[in-house]
């Protein structure tokens, strides 16, 4: 019979290396003979690319921020039932590119929604599913922001200003004090080498408790 499986998930501000990094521990855990989910939000169904790319279309300036938080958790209610629930059921471990922790870094802390507020959402549209471990790659702004410029046209958050990015970068320092047991944090001014070997000694570390 299978176990469930682990859930675990990556945040950060832009250009931190959580894409970069999704690859290595992918790559870590095949080896351990994990079976795998990668998914990212917002997406990672039909409902939740197409949200994507309203939420992050430049040309939509005028999205609420109370459109912008809805938006982001009716994308994440889809994965959550579509995808994540029943790969961890079926015994897989998922990798998450940002879960609900980046509502109340940016939704909250960036655009002002109140945190009670996103709480609410969290317990209605997240079927009481948390993260096992939350791998929190800190960053200053500036540096991650040089980084994400590399990659082209900035998308619609990727255009607000640098005291935005600097409340959402508090907002998961914050998140990760409160939450120590869940949160690993891990300093993304780092090599990816090892940026990677931090990710791997936390993950394996939740593998090894849990296998
Ligand atoms: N540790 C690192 N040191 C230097 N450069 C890095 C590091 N990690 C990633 N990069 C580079 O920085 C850029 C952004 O990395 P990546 O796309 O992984 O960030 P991200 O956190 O996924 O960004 P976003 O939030 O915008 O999706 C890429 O060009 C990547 O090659
Ligand atoms: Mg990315």
């Amino acid at each position: 019979m299978n176990s469930r499986g682990r859930f675990i998930t990556l945040e950060g501000g832009e250009g931190a290396g959580k894409s970069t990094l999704l690859k290595g521990l992918h790559d870590h855990l095949l080896q351990r003979g994990v079976t795998l989910l990668q998914v990212r939000e917002p997406g990672g169904t039909a409902l939740g690319e197409a949200i994507r790319s309203i939420v992050l279309d430049p040309s939509h300036p005028d999205i609420s921020a109370e459109s912008e938080l809805l938006l982001m958790f009716a994308a994440r209610a889809q994965l959550v039932r579509e995808r994540i629930l029943p790969a961890l059921t079926a015994g897989q471990w998922v990798l998450c590119d940002r879960y609900v922790d980046a509502s109340y870094a940016y939704q909250g802390a960036g655009r002002g929604q109140p945190q009670e507020r996103i709480a609410e959402l969290e317990r209605w549209a997240c079927a009481g599913l948390k993260a096992d471990l939350t791998l929190l790659l800190d960053l200053p702004v500036s540096t991650g922001r040089a980084r994400a410029a590399g990659r082209g046209a900035a998308d619609r958050i990727e255009t607000e200003a640098d005291a935005f990015f600097e409340r959402v970068r508090q907002a998961y320092r914050e998140r990760a004090e409160a939450e120590p047991q869940r949160f690993h944090v891990i300093d993304a001014s780092q090599s990816p080498d090892n940026v990677l070997q931090a990710a791997i000694a936390a993950v394996d570390h939740v593998f090894e408790a849990n296998s």
